[in-house]
């Protein structure tokens, strides 16, 4: 049978007025038109994917120069790459914001290949003398003093370096190929290279096979003593495709610390750093000043765009993820036939975009609640009160004038508050 409407409560579309634009005109301004004007920048993540040595601990995929030591096609490849995504997604006159060669082990490329990649970089974009920054993972083995200078003219600005632990028998323990004394000759040479042209990262592992308070204390305490303007404390986690988790988790035959001790390290370094005048701005990293931060990490968490180059490589760009392949050959092959390597990508639906903005922004410490009002039209300390609420009487956050900020317990706690308010949001309406 078909309902009938009752007359009283139909519409009067004679009543409601013609609009032909939402919203109105009398909300239009000029200032939106400057900003859709303005070139947006963009950052650009590199991908080096080999590696001299496979890491107990590690979890990235990597490639074993080795067993494949295909340094120079890839280099090719990447190259062409570089050309293909620039024409296909127009980004000649895009602002480069920052970029980053990730890995893998980037610093094992040779200083031609560097020469080349920059050479193809400034020839690709217009703009690539105007970025903000440029970061390069390195490892203490793969540099010496004529490969950091040509790194230096080139115009690296940031150099991260994977260090992990200062105590000897941890860095054994780790399968890592350097020693103590090794590490400290690369930082040492790291900056006597980079005076006054770069700032440098170490990077430190807690939670490493055999850990104990002292060794970890040690570790801190010597990065500190270095001077360097950033170290970043990453917790261990021994993911399944690690030596650790089969050794440690799997088959109980190596101590790893539980997460307890974890806790107790995370709380020393935190102490110890800021008594040294090291300041966070993400969970992990402590910087000497703001401008010492990474540049590429803190803008991607912001919802800049980022475009990922190379085998695995992934980024983001408007609503979209887009990654390439994983496969090395397959790279090299899709990239020679002149095509994109992309193999897969996701889009995003406002509701994503949200909860991304929220749970990577919560990343930085300090959430700009007028900047999602802005965004979105929502107010999330309405949206999210209650989570919020909860989370600011437990001491995880404090609000006010417009910002959510991490307390001490919640840098401590890394992702909880990101993900509590985060998982909230995902899951209304839904
Ligand atoms: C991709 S690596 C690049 C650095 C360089 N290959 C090296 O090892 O010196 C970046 C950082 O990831 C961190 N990392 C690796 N495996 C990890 C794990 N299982 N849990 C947390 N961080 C990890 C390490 O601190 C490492 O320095
Ligand atoms: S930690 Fe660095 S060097 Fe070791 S396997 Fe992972 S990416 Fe390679």
């Amino acid at each position: 049978m078909i309902a009938i409407a009752d007359p009283k409560t139909k519409l009067d579309a004679q009543r409601i007025p013609l609009t032909p634009n939402y919203p109105p005109f009398k909300k239009w301004k000029r200032s939106a038109v400057e900003e859709k004007l303005q070139d947006r920048s963009i950052c650009l993540y590199i991908h080096i994917p080999f590696c001299t040595q496979r890491c107990s601990f590690c979890y990235y995929k990597t490639v074993d120069l080795k067993e494949r030591p295909e340094v120079n096609p890839y280099v090719d490849a990447l190259c062409k790459e570089i050309k293909l995504v620039s024409d296909r997604f127009d980004l000649e006159n895009r602002p480069i914001h920052a970029i980053y060669f990730g890995g893998g082990t980037p610093s094992l490329l040779q200083e031609h290949h560097f020469e080349k990649i920059f050479g193809v970089l400034r020839d690709t974009f217009k703009q690539f003398d105007n970025r903000k920054q440029l970061a390069l993972e390195a490892e203490p083995l793969t540099i010496s003093r004529s490969k950091l200078d040509v790194l230096a003219q080139l115009g690296v600005t940031r150099l991260s370096m994977g260090i992990q632990s200062f105590v000897e028998d941890i860095i054994k323990l780790s399968g890592r190929g350097h020693n103590q004394k090794q590490a400290y000759r690369a930082i040492e040479m790291a900056q006597q290279a980079g005076q006054g042209k770069w700032t440098i990262n170490l990077d430190l592992l807690s939670g490493l096979a055999g850990e104990t308070d002292e060794t970890w204390q040690e570790s801190v305490r010597c990065a500190i003593k270095t001077g360097v303007e950033s170290i970043t404390v990453y917790q261990m986690e021994a993911f399944t495709n690690t030596d650790f988790y089969k050794q440690g988790v799997r088959d109980d035959k190596i101590n790893l610390p539980d997460a307890e001790q974890e806790k107790g390290f995370m709380q020393y370094a935190m102490g110890e750093l800021s008594r040294n005048n090291y300041i966070p701005w993400s969970f992990f990293t402590y910087t000497k000043n703001n401008s010492d931060r990474s540049e590429y990490i803190y803008n991607i968490w912001q919802g800049m765009e980022f475009y990922g180059l190379g085998v695995s490589a992934f980024g983001s760009m408007d609503r979209f993820l887009l990654q390439n392949t994983s496969d090395l050959d397959k790279y090299g092959e899709i990239v020679e036939a002149g095509e994109l390597p992309l193999v897969r990508g996701y889009k995003f639906t406002a509701q994503d975009l949200m909860v991304r903005d929220v749970l990577l922004g919560m990343k930085i410490l300090r959430f700009d609640l007028n900047k999602f009002k802005a965004q979105y039209g929502f107010k999330l300390e309405s949206l999210c009160a209650e989570p919020l609420g909860q989370l600011e009487s437990e001491g995880f956050i404090t609000i006010s004038n417009g910002e959510i900020v991490l307390t001490d317990k919640g840098i401590l706690h890394g992702d909880f508050v990101g993900h509590t308010v985060s998982e909230y949001l995902r899951k209304l309406h839904n």
